[in-house]
């Protein structure tokens, strides 16, 4: 099904998408690509939006701390919105203090994306493109760009990120929904039970740039290979914990790259019984714990957003990679097709 969910300044109008597979009801708008609604049934069937998101386009322009959307061309941050590739340094679009975070200005959370629709034997979905042209935050190239939301038969939410440039350039595509397990609204996360299988982590500085350390979990509050809750450790006084306000870290999964998407994050709200597993082909994942929710944004329900009210896990490559050669890269070049896929599955 698809409806006008709003017209932006300039007169484009903005759709809204709904599709319902195995149990899961998805929301999308072509605004970003934005997941606006995901609802799911608990442990007694009942159905709870389980995504923050805005019930209006104009909030999502003016205020949406990425809800929902995709992200690109270069998910999280970029030292100074600067770096070199093949002898030519690049100036990106800066906004965040002096650094870029996701795509800069105008990243990929603010474009209208061409939507298409597609049924697969038992799945449904839906294609969504955008071209960015060469140069636009700064980045070389211009950058085709196909993402796939797939709802299978079994109520999986699945992300294929696809993209060819024709110059090298980097990417880094995620999806920054915001998960509350027990509704959308209904408050903290503290009490979500989260497994991680990492090792290591990118600790940062003081602007959340990763220092190029590889650092182990082991003692520290970074430590979710054994399920704990989300609040467990959040108030330890861990210098990386003070930089981030809580949990906004990359996470070095020891399944690493992969090409098929492997199992990496379980998390788990004891009280609705909702579990959500995810698996991906990518070697990173940036745990943010909704720090910077601050109780001025009121949500798709009515109820207002606070410190805590949601969790994200944004696969990804590492932070900063285009200046930190010990990482993965992120070029791609003309000729090669960037892929990436990580599956959202929930269980109650
Ligand atoms: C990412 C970043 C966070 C924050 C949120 C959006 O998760 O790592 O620092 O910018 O996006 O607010």
């Amino acid at each position: 099904m698809k409806e006008v969910f709003g017209t932006l300044a300039d007169g484009t109008k903005v759709h809204r998408w709904s599709l319902e597979n195995g149990g899961t009801r998805l929301k999308v708008l072509s605004y970003g690509g934005a997941v606006q609604s995901l609802e799911t049934p608990d442990r007694r069937g009942r159905y709870a939006n389980v995504s923050l998101g805005f019930d209006n386009l104009e909030d999502y322009v003016a205020k949406s701390p990425y809800f929902g959307a995709l992200i690109g061309r270069y998910g999280n941050r970029i030292d100074q919105g600067r770096f070199t590739l093949d002898g030519t340094t690049y100036q990106l679009s800066v906004n965040d203090g002096e650094n870029t975070l996701h795509g800069g200005d105008r990243g990929f959370d603010k474009r209208v994306w061409d939507v298409e629709p597609f049924t697969k034997g038992s799945d449904t979905g839906l294609h969504l493109y955008w071209t960015s042209a060469d140069g636009e935050m700064g980045f070389p190239g211009t950058l085709r760009v196909k993402v796939t939301y797939t709802l299978t038969r079994g109520g999986d939410w699945r992300v294929d990120y696809e993209a060819t440039t024709d110059k090298a350039t980097v990417v880094n595509l995620t999806n920054h929904t915001y998960w509350n397990l027990a509704g959308e609204g209904s408050g903290t996360v503290e009490d979500h039970e989260l497994e991680i299988a990492a090792s290591r982590y990118t600790p940062v500085n003081a602007g959340l740039i990763p220092t190029g350390e590889l650092a182990r979990v082991a003692g520290t509050p970074f430590d979710f290979r054994r399920a704990k809750t989300i609040g467990e450790d959040i108030r330890e006084a861990h210098q990386q914990i003070l930089y981030g306000q809580g949990f906004d870290h990359n996470f070095v999964l020891d399944k690493g790259i992969t090409s098929r998407p492997e199992h990496f994050a379980t998390v788990r709200d004891p009280r609705s019984g909702r579990t959500l597993r995810i698996a991906t082909t990518e070697p990173g994942v940036q745990f943010y714990s909704g720090n910077f929710q601050d109780g001025t944004l009121v949500g798709t329900g009515g109820r207002a957003y606070r410190q805590g009210d949601a969790l994200c896990l944004e696969t990804q490559h590492f932070p900063d990679s285009p200046n930190q050669p010990s990482f993965p890269s992120t070029v791609l070049r003309p000729g090669e097709t960037y892929r990436s896929t990580t599956v959202h599955s929930f269980s109650s």
